[in-house]
């Protein structure tokens, strides 16, 4: 029977080796975007689609991002005092939100980190959102995928056509095009060499997922760069059920990698109305002065 989607699982325990060394002693999720740090545009686009149950897979040197998500007793008395109504209601939003946190004890891959979660998924259908590819907030992607889940009750994995030479830092899939942007998936792949790649459909970081998958990952060994991948559990899967890609058209921005995260601060920047004016200025600005001097 299809079950509603009501919890969201947000793997935060990786080592944000791409960012040192500001990710030394402090979590790449909170490095800011704008004014929000990166795992907060992830939760809002899980609560926009009615995700209630919030699960976060943490790590060492990750209690900030607890903090962000709890109640700030004094900040927010003092917001009060100092009248600054919109700000405090911005910040309490979140922490009225249902939170978990699970401390994955080693990095032992995206899909040990998804297994930690098992006993707080129990038997239901759930969302996994990698906070580092950052969606467009304008766009739908997660509510297309459960939109889809509900039609097909399968698991459904957002896919993107990616470049070639790109295709190895990602799982990739095979599949057959059943709709405009539905693939039923026939293989997967985790990040193969371009010559290898089943095609140029990498799997981005939201997925649908039914909670016999995790079976499928007690049982999975240790794969690429040596951790227990989520996509070897999904090839697992697809022995036993169908499960389908949906392919985004939108905007996603890599904020795992240096020139993703700058990308997406200055699209999302341009988005935002407290600054979107100053700083289409200053990009002008900045635009004349590189065309001068070249
Ligand atoms: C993970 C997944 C990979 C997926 C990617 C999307 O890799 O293992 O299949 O394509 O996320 O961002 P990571 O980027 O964590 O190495």
């Amino acid at each position: 029977m299809e079950k509603k989607i009501k919890k969201a699982i947000f793997p935060a325990a990786g080592l944000g080796t791409r960012f040192l060394p500001a990710t030394k002693a402090s979590p790449k999720e909170m490095l800011p975007i704008v004014d929000k740090p990166m795992i907060q545009y992830a939760i809002e686009e899980a609560s926009a689609c009615g995700i209630e149950e919030f699960i976060i897979i943490t790590g060492k040197y990750k209690r900030a991002i607890e903090d962000h998500f709890d109640s700030a007793f004094e900040l927010e008395e003092s917001l009060k005092r100092a009248g600054k109504k919109r700000l405090l209601e911005e910040i309490s939003r979140l922490n009225q939100l249902n939170f978990a946190y699970i401390r994955q004890k080693a990095a032992l891959g995206l899909g040990h980190a998804i297994y930690c979660a098992k006993p707080f998924v129990k038997d239901e259908p759930f969302a996994v959102l990698l906070s580092d590819d950052i969606i467009d907030p304008d766009d739908n992607l997660l509510q297309d995928m459960i939109n889809l889940y509900r039609k097909l009750n399968s698991p459904v994995i957002a896919l993107q056509q990616v470049l070639m030479a790109d295709i190895n830092k990602y799982g990739v899939i095979e599949g057959i095009r059943e709709g405009d942007s539905v693939y039923r998936i026939t293989n997967l792949v985790e990040k193969p060499r371009a010559m290898e790649a089943p095609s140029d459909l990498a799997i981005i970081g939201r997925y649908i997922l039914t909670p016999d998958v995790f079976d499928i990952l007690a049982g999975v060994s240790f794969g690429r760069d040596g951790e227990i991948q989520l996509t070897d559990a999904l090839h697992g899967l697809l022995k036993k059920r169908p499960i389908y890609g949906y392919l985004f058209k939108g905007k996603r921005y890599d904020a795992g990698d240096k020139f993703g995260y700058l990308k997406a601060i200055v699209d999302l920047a341009l988005k935002n109305p407290k600054v979107s004016e100053q700083f289409k200025e200053y990009l002008v600005e900045v635009a004349t002065m590189i065309k001068s001097s070249i």
